[in-house]
């Protein structure tokens, strides 16, 4: 299975939106052959009705089928009103053949920290619980810092809580975005990984518009990174579920 893990489109009519660049990394999108875009929110940013609008017509360029949970952005302005009218429900538990998928909104209107809270925390375990299947989870805010993308702020406040969740169950995968930089770590037996932004000016450094390419096999997963820009991808982590071997090129 090929997941595309994009992040952070800031579709708006201000400075935050790069169309050029959102075009370019569509048209990479459509060669993939996906089984599934997955988008870890911020797809707006302000929330607005227009944007909103803007985001579901360029998203529309992506032919693959699109999962997607909302960020802070999304939320402000009564934004958190409009994500259901344009990209269905907020929370929820997707099964595909062998992967069961649970997204998860951890923002909240008007603020730009992030939460789980018990109730998400349940419907992790729910999804856990419901079959052999990998068991993903998708979230937009990030659960332990991110390196290179400035002075720790809005992480999810129960980070604590949730990483023992995800620890304790060895749950394999964990996608997110928030912080405009690409970032993947195993912890015990956990991926955690951090997808850039896809087009938004606001990159960092020389990390530009990024997003993932996650090739998940029987017993493997690997993650590599698309520099839109260049149009390159760089392989960061092939993780073998079976031996527990991780290698990050990050850091090996
Ligand atoms: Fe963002
Ligand atoms: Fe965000």
């Amino acid at each position: 299975m090929k997941i595309a893990h994009i992040s952070d489109t800031h579709c708006n009519y201000g400075t935050d939106f790069n169309e050029k660049i959102f075009d370019k990394a569509a048209k990479m999108m459509n060669k993939l052959d996906a089984d599934i875009v997955f988008i870890s929110g911020d797809l707006t940013t302000d929330g607005l009705l227009s944007e909103y609008e803007f985001a579901k017509e360029k998203l529309n360029q992506i032919d693959e089928k699109l999962v997607i949970v909302p960020g802070n952005h999304d939320e402000r302005n009564l934004g958190f009103k409009l994500f259901p009218e344009f990209f269905g429900e907020t929370d929820f538990i997707h099964t595909y053949d062998d992967v069961t998928l649970v997204g998860l909104a951890s923002s909240e209107p008007d603020k730009d920290d992030g939460r789980l809270g018990r109730g998400r925390h349940k419907l992790i375990e729910q999804g856990i619980k419901k079959n052999d299947n990998m068991t993903i989870i998708g979230f937009h805010h990030h659960v332990i810092p991110v390196p290179n993308s400035g002075r720790e702020t809005n992480i999810i406040e129960d980070a604590g809580e949730t990483l023992d969740i995800l620890l304790k169950n060895e749950v394999p995968l964990v996608l997110m975005g928030h912080r405009h930089v690409p970032f993947a770590v195993k912890i015990h037996k956990t991926l955690l990984v951090n997808a850039g932004t896809f087009s938004c000016n606001r990159t960092r450094a020389h990390f530009g518009n990024t997003f993932n390419i996650i090739d998940i096999e029987d017993d493997s997963i690997s993650i590599a990174v698309v520099d839109i820009r260049k149009e390159k991808q760089r392989k960061t982590i092939e993780y073998n579920l079976s031996d527990g071997c991780c290698i990050n090129r990050n850091y090996d």
